[in-house]
């Protein structure tokens, strides 16, 4: 089986809360894997955890396994860090550009995203007047920006 990603048992702990405990499970190519689960079951914490943004207590993490080994890139969707005081139409330009895309190509694609995600008519507003469902959106987009292999 060709998988992109493999969590094998997996435990943390914050301290002397056990937040994740002997988690296993691997993602193939291709594949959409949901978590579900009750509010403080873990999901962020392991989202995190594979991310490389916090340090597992046991187990390990194999991204991109060694059979075929390319460049991945990673896009996270966690918590919507975008720059208050430009606009959506800013925020998605500046991203694009800080990527390496040239301005002409970053402007259309900011009109492409803009579009596609249903948020033209709020391409002049700052993010923090959004709703929480266009916010989730435009969290999106920045985390699809760089053409991730692999999306949490
Ligand atoms: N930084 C932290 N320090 C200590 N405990 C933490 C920390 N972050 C999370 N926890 C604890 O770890 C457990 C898992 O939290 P986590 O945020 O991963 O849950 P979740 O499944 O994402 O919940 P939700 O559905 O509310 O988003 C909870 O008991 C939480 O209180
Ligand atoms: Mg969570």
């Amino acid at each position: 089986m060709q998988y992109l990603l493999k969590v094998e048992g997996i435990t943390k702990t914050y301290k002397e809360k056990t937040a994740l405990e002997d988690v296993s499970f691997s993602v193939r190519n291709g594949e959409i894997f949901g978590i579900i689960g009750p509010n403080g079951a873990g999901k962020t914490t392991l989202l995190k955890c594979i991310a490389g943004l916090l340090k597992i207590n046991k187990g390990r993490i194999i991204i991109n396994p060694p059979e075929n080994r390319k460049k991945i890139k990673m896009g996270i969707l966690l918590e919507q860090s975008f720059h208050p005081y430009i606009s959506v139409y800013g925020n998605i330009l500046q991203h694009l550009m800080m990527y390496g895309f040239d301005k002409k190509t970053a402007i259309r694609k900011t009109d492409e995203y803009l579009n596609q995600y249903d948020l033209t008519g709020m391409s002049n507003v700052k993010p923090g007047r959004l709703s929480l469902g266009m916010r989730q959106r435009l969290a999106l987009i920045m985390a699809l920006i760089h053409e991730p292999d692999i999306v949490l």
